[in-house]
């Protein structure tokens, strides 16, 4: 019988191998717009807004299960426990009692630096 750990299993894992950066050029994705990438097996959204570009794991800070941003609602929801997450991922609601993890960018010229230290929770 097949199991599947659980996501917050998964992402600990992912992260002791996860690569500690990953660059992206900005021509990658349009203004106002929203990137997933993978540091290792943590989703991270790259978002390029008009103060600027940041980056956040897509990972619950409940236990670990991957948020989806939802467009029409402005905001991240966890299908796991229902957590929700407003668009600067602070908590709006359900179990999660910190915000979204940011993760670190650099932007170089047309390039951008997005990682280092990233962990699950
Ligand atoms: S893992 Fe997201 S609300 Fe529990």
């Amino acid at each position: 019988m097949r199991t599947e750990s659980a996501p917050r299993e998964r992402a600990s894992r992912g992260a002791a191998s996860a690569p500690a950066t990953v660059r992206i050029t900005l021509s990658e994705f349009p203004e106002n717009g929203r990137k997933v990438l993978w540091l290792g097996d943590v989703p991270v959204e790259v978002r390029r807004g008009p103060d600027g570009i940041e980056a956040r794991s897509l990972l619950c800070t409940h236990f670990g299960c991957p948020v989806k941003w939802d467009e029409a609602n402005q905001r991240y929801a966890c299908p796991c426990h229902n957590g929700m997450f407003d668009a600067a991922g602070e908590v709006i609601g359900g179990p999660p009692l910190k915000p979204l993890r940011r993760v670190p960018v650099v932007r170089s010229g047309a390039e951008v630096l997005v990682g280092a230290e990233v962990s699950p929770r």
